[in-house]
Formats: structure tokens, sequence, C-alpha cells
């Protein structure tokens, strides 16, 4: 068994990519902590997940808690700890998305944005890290997205907080590989889940136009790129060609990029 299937905490592991992630941990043997707000959504992935268990020994418990409350999330990880034991595996998945035009988004939505993607992570790793240091070993990984790579329009809110979390990973990679700890960042492009299925009620035309020119992924595709990603230990993790380009190569495509995004923009009215 590989170190990490023995407790993975995931937040935002009720829905979407997260929940994605623990049933394919479920199905390799991982006793699993999941973290989300909501109690009956995340009793119907319990349900989910531990139907798709290797052993019925397996553990999969619920923890209500927002990641924004740094008390509430490092409560919650240590109930998992003391449950499940020393973490060996972090992601940090809960996440949210609020796209519009920069002068009409009320101040809330930036604060928000940033409080639960950026600051969310950050209090979720604070919060497990203490334990992992103990083991001198563990694995932290970071959703971020293709929006953290590139500014996209209509994403004044979201772009910034996922940009965030990848500077947090960077910066924080080499810190904790003196510790045995690995970190890794993800950069998941447009994938069909309820925070995407919320989002496109909301987006800018223009950014429906720049959006809808990808391939829609499903969770469990995302899933699948992360889980064989981790347990390379790569350390940014980029599901599909499109947004491995982007990865490897943001800073010389920005005017390429520029270009391809105000063209889209224009299109209006064409
Ligand atoms: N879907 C995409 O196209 C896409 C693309 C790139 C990156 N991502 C990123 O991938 C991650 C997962 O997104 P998803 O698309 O899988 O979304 P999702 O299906 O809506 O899941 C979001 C999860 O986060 C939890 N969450 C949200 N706010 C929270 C809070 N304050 N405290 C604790 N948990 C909270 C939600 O549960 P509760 O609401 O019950 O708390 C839910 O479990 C996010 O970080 C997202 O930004 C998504």
């Amino acid at each position: 068994m590989d170190f990490y299937q023995q407790h993975a905490i995931i937040t935002g592991g009720s829905s979407g990519i997260g929940k994605a992630i623990a049933i394919m941990l479920a199905k390799e043997g991982a006793n699993l902590s999941l973290i989300a707000r909501r109690e009956d959504i995340l009793s119907q992935a319990k349900a989910e997940i531990e139907a798709a268990k290797a052993s019925p020994e397996q553990k999969v418990i619920c923890l209500s808690a927002s990641v924004t409350q740094f008390d509430d999330i490092q409560t919650a990880i240590n109930q998992g700890i003391e449950e499940l034991g020393p973490p060996d595996l972090l992601i940090t998945s809960a996440g949210m998305a609020h796209p519009g035009y920069f002068q009409e988004l009320p101040l809330e939505v930036f604060e928000d944005t940033m409080n639960v993607n950026y600051f969310g992570t950050l209090y979720a790793i604070q919060s497990a890290l203490p334990s992992m240091i103990k083991q001198q070993q563990g694995h932290i990984v970071m959703i971020s997205s293709v929006a953290g790579l590139v500014g996209v329009y209509g994403y004044t809110a979201y772009s910034p907080s996922k940009f965030a979390v990848r500077g947090l990973a960077e910066s924080l990679r080499g810190e904790l590989k003196q510790c045995g700890i690995d970190v890794s960042v993800v950069y998941p492009p447009d994938t069909d889940t309820p925070q995407l299925a919320a989002e496109n009620l909301i987006k800018p035309e223009e950014t429906k136009r720049i959006t809808q020119s990808t391939k829609i992924w499903t969770a469990q595709e995302v899933a699948e790129v992360i889980v064989k990603g981790m347990k390379r230990r790569e350390f940014a993790i980029t599901p599909g060609v499109e947004a491995k380009m982007i990865q490897n190569f943001h800073s010389l495509l920005t005017p390429i990029t520029h270009w391809y995004f105000d063209r889209l923009v224009n299109q209006k009215g064409d």
C-alpha cells in the first residue's frame, strides 16, 4: 500500500473534483476525511464513496466546516486525525467561482473568493502540517486552475485567488521538501461540476466565448490525471495538452493568449 492510501483528507471532498478523487482513493484502499459545509451533500458523497471502497475495514468520515474559518477547519482536521490517524495526503479542493464584469462585482465577491480559494487552502495546510511534520512525510495537493496561470476575462475575482494558490505552492514546495513532505499544484481546465454549472448561469458572454473554445472535462477524467500525477510526485499536475502548454509556456504565450482572448471577446455582434 502506498503511504498516501492510509489517511487522505480532502477539503471540498463532497462534490465535483474532490469527490471524484475520493472515489478513486477509496478504490485503492484509503481511509478518508471529507470536509465541506453542507451535511446533506457530505452524506450523499459518503454513500457513493463507501460503495467504492476496496475493503469493509476502510473508514470514510464527514466533517462539516467552512475552510474560511481557521478554528473550524483546524477542529475538523484534528477530529479527522483523532479518528483516522495522521494524514498522509491533504487535498485542498474546496473552492468557489463567481464570474462577472469587474465594475459590477461587489467587493464582497473578491473577498469571499480569496477567503475560500486562498485562505481556505492556507488554513487547511496550516492545520494538517504539524501532524505531517511529526511523521516527516506527507503530500499536499492544492487545486488551482488554468485561470491561475492566465488571467481570464470575467474572472477578476477568481483568477487572482488561483494565482495566489499557485504562488503558495511554488514558495512552500522547497520549505516542505526539507521535512519530507511533497507539494503538488493542479491546474484543471473547465470541468463538468456543480461549480461550473453555477458559473455558467452568471458568466459574461465574452467569458463564455473564451471558455467554450476548450473541451469540458468530466470530474472523473480530471481525478484520474490528478491521482496519476500524485503517484509520480509531480509538482505541477495539468490535465490535457492545451493546459499543459499554458502551464509550461504561459509567459511566452502571453501575446498569443491576449490576441486570442481579445479576438473572442470582440466577436460580439459579429
Ligand atoms: N469545475 C471547474 O471547471 C474547475 C476548473 C478549475 C479549477 N477548479 C477548482 O477545483 C476545485 C473543486 O471545484 P469543483 O468544480 O469540483 O466544485 P464543486 O463541485 O462545486 O465542489 C466544491 C466543493 O467545495 C466545497 N466548499 C465550497 N466552499 C467551501 C467552504 N467555504 N468551506 C468548505 N468547503 C467548501 C463544497 O461543499 P459545500 O458547498 O457544501 O461547502 C464542495 O464540496 C475548486 O477549487 C475549483 O475552483 C474547478
